[in-house]
């Protein structure tokens, strides 16, 4: 499963990417709206630190306006992914805007029959939201389980971008579930590398080591 960076913001993307981990990046209009700087300068920042797909979202509401949005947004970069939300006016986006070659990423996506209808219209990635189910009582590990199954029952391409995704165990089992991506927030990202006994295991190496150095020292 490779992993995702759900944020907009510089020195996150900075700092995660030095760990040579991260596969991609995505944002969303609150996301973008908090870094306060111009759209397209931003994506195209991120997508000088990060080669793997950029998720950059329309804002518009009819298709004419995705469409004009999303044919400017796939100029800015060759790694950019144009964001299209699942209502009947983002499909119809989506389904023109993939006949061009252009890579969407559909988003909202709260049932496995959204997820059919977005890889009709030729979605290159769904995002299913996980935290969002879970905050109205739903399961949201298990929709992109069943999302994983069906698109694999089913023969479809379209990858799985589990979204919305809040805690480490929210990562686990997605992973186990089949997705093919998981994007997270930087706190999400940063707590999957610490352990506390990988902290206190690398305390007492150290200390073990300088130890012994003293004790052989001339
Ligand atoms: O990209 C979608 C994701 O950012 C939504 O996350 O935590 O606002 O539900 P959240």
């Amino acid at each position: 499963m490779q992993l995702f960076l759900d944020t907009a913001n510089l020195d996150e993307i900075t700092e995660i990417a030095a760990w040579g981990v991260l596969d991609g990046i995505t944002t969303n209009p609150s996301l973008v709206s908090k870094e306060k700087r111009d759209f397209k300068k931003l994506v195209k920042d991120i997508c000088k630190i990060v080669s793997g797909p950029v998720s950059a979202e329309v804002v518009s509401e009819d298709v004419e306006g995705m469409l004009r949005e999303g044919r400017d947004i796939a100029t800015w970069a060759e790694n950019v992914v144009v964001k299209c939300p699942l209502t009947p006016n983002g499909l119809a986006a989506t389904s023109k805007l993939s006949k061009d070659g252009i890579k969407v990423n559909v988003t909202l996506c709260f049932s496995v029959n959204q997820a059919l209808l977005a890889a009709r219209a030729g979605a290159y990635f769904i995002s299913p939201f996980v935290g969002r189910l879970d905050d109205i009582n739903e399961d949201g590990c298990a929709l992109v389980e069943q999302i994983a199954e069906m698109y694999h029952i089913q023969s479809i391409e379209t990858r799985v971008l589990a979204a919305s995704v809040r805690t480490p165990p929210h990562v686990h089992r997605v992973a186990l579930a089949g997705a093919d991506c998981a994007t997270m927030p930087y706190k999400v990202f940063k707590q999957l590398v610490h352990h506390p006994l990988t902290d206190q295991g690398m305390e007492k190496f150290l200390a073990d080591w300088k130890q012994a150095q003293a004790a052989v020292a001339p």
